[in-house]
C-alpha cells in the first residue's frame, strides 16, 4: 500500500492534534511525507467601506496572526523532522475546506487527517462544517479523528458493507492496511429493522442473516490470495434500527481500532453529499473513521 503524502489540516485545535497523532501512525509504517497544513481565515472586507485607521488595525492583526500560525505550524514540523518523519508545512489565506481541497489535489496527497470537530467546536455539535465539507468534496480518503479516540494502533478493523458495490474501494484500503499493520478485519452487514420487521418470524430472521453472511462470505472469498497474505478476516451480521446504530455499537463493545467505510452506500446517489450513514458512523463512532470515496 503507498501513501506517499499525508494531509494533516490543523487549526490549532486539540482535536486536529489527537488527529496527528494517527497520521505520524501511518506516516511511520508507510514511510509517507506528513504535510502540516494550516489555512488563515481573514475577514472578508471588500464589500465593506471601512475606514483607513480601521483597516490598518485590522491587517496588524492579520499580520501578527500570520506570524503565530506560521512559527506554530514550522514548530511542528521540526519535531516530526527529529522525530525521523519526512515533513513539510503549507500555509494558504482563505475558506479552510477550499483550500484544503486545493492543496489535496495540488500534491501527491493520498490522505487527509483531520479532527473530527476543530477550534469552534460547541458541546453540541459533533462533525465541524469544515471537516464535513472536505469530506463531501474531497477525493481522496479522509482520516477523521475525535479527540478521546485512544491511543493510535491499527489491530482491528471494521469495514461496513450494505453491499454497495462502492464498498470495494474501502475494502481495498482496508486490506492494504491490515497487510502493513498485520491487523485483523471484520466485514460487518446491519439489517435494517423496519417497523414492519416485527412480524417477521424468528425463522424467517434466522434465515435473512444467514443469507447476509453468505454474501459476506462470497465477499471475503473473492478477496485476491495476494492481498489476503495470512490476515484474519470475519463476517458478522447484526439486526439494528438503523444501520449507523449498528456499526458504532459494534466498533463501541468490539473495540476496534479503525473504521474505514465508503462515504456512500447503496441508496447514496447524488455526487456531493454524503451518506447518511457515513456522516452519522463519523459523528457518532468511539474510534477514527476513514472515509473511502467511491
Ligand atoms: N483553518 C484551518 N486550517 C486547517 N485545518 C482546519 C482549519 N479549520 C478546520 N480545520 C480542520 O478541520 C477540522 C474540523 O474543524 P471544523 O472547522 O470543521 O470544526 P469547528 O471549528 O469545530 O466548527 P466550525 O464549522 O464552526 O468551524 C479541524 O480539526 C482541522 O483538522
Ligand atoms: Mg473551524
Amino acid at each position: 500500500m503507498q501513501i506517499r503524502e499525508i494531509l494533516w489540516a490543523s487549526d490549532g485545535s486539540n482535536e486536529s492534534r489527537g488527529a496527528l497523532r494517527w497520521g505520524e501512525l501511518l506516516a511511520k509504517r508507510l514511510g509517507s511525507k506528513v504535510v502540516a497544513f494550516t489555512v488563515l481565515e481573514t475577514p472578508n472586507l471588500s464589500n465593506l467601506a471601512v475606514a483607513e485607521d480601521l483597516k490598518r488595525e485590522l491587517t496588524a492583526i492579520e499580520t501578527k496572526t500570520r506570524q503565530r500560525e506560521t512559527k506554530r505550524i514550522e514548530r511542528i514540523k521540526e519535531l516530526l523532522l527529529r522525530k525521523g518523519f519526512n515533513a513539510e508545512t503549507e500555509i494558504a489565506t482563505g475558506i479552510p475546506h477550499e483550500e484544503i481541497l486545493k492543496v489535496a489535489q495540488s500534491r501527491p496527497v493520498d490522505l487527509v487527517v483531520m479532527g473530527r470537530r476543530g477550534l469552534n467546536a460547541w458541546a453540541r455539535m459533533l462533525l465541524g462544517s469544515t471537516t464535513a465539507k472536505v469530506l463531501r468534496e474531497v477525493h481522496v480518503p479522509v482520516l477523521t479523528v475525535r479527540q478521546s479516540a485512544g491511543k493510535p494502533t491499527v489491530k482491528d478493523i471494521l469495514v461496513p458493507t450494505d453491499f454497495a458495490r462502492s464498498d470495494a474501494a474501502a475494502l481495498d484500503w482496508a486490506m492494504g492496511l491490515a497487510g502493513e499493520f498485520g491487523a485483523a478485519v471484520t466485514l460487518l452487514h446491519i439489517f435494517e429493522a423496519h417497523k414492519s420487521w416485527d412480524s417477521v418470524k424468528g425463522g424467517s430472521m434466522g434465515r435473512l442473516r444467514d443469507a447476509a453472511t453468505k454474501k459476506l462470505q462470497s465477499i471475503i472469498a473473492a478477496i485476491p490470495n495476494e492481498k489476503r497474505k495470512g490476515i484474519v478476516i470475519t463476517e458478522n451480521v447484526k439486526v439494528f434500527p438503523r444501520p449507523w446504530s449498528g456499526i458504532v455499537d459494534f466498533a463501541r463493545k468490539r473495540k476496534v481500532d479503525i473504521i474505514v467505510m465508503s462515504t456512500h452506500g447503496r441508496k447514496g446517489v447524488p455526487r456531493f453529499f454524503l451518506g447518511s450513514a457515513a456522516e452519522s458512523v463519523i459523528k457518532n463512532a468511539p474510534c477514527p473513521v476513514i472515509a473511502v470515496k467511491r
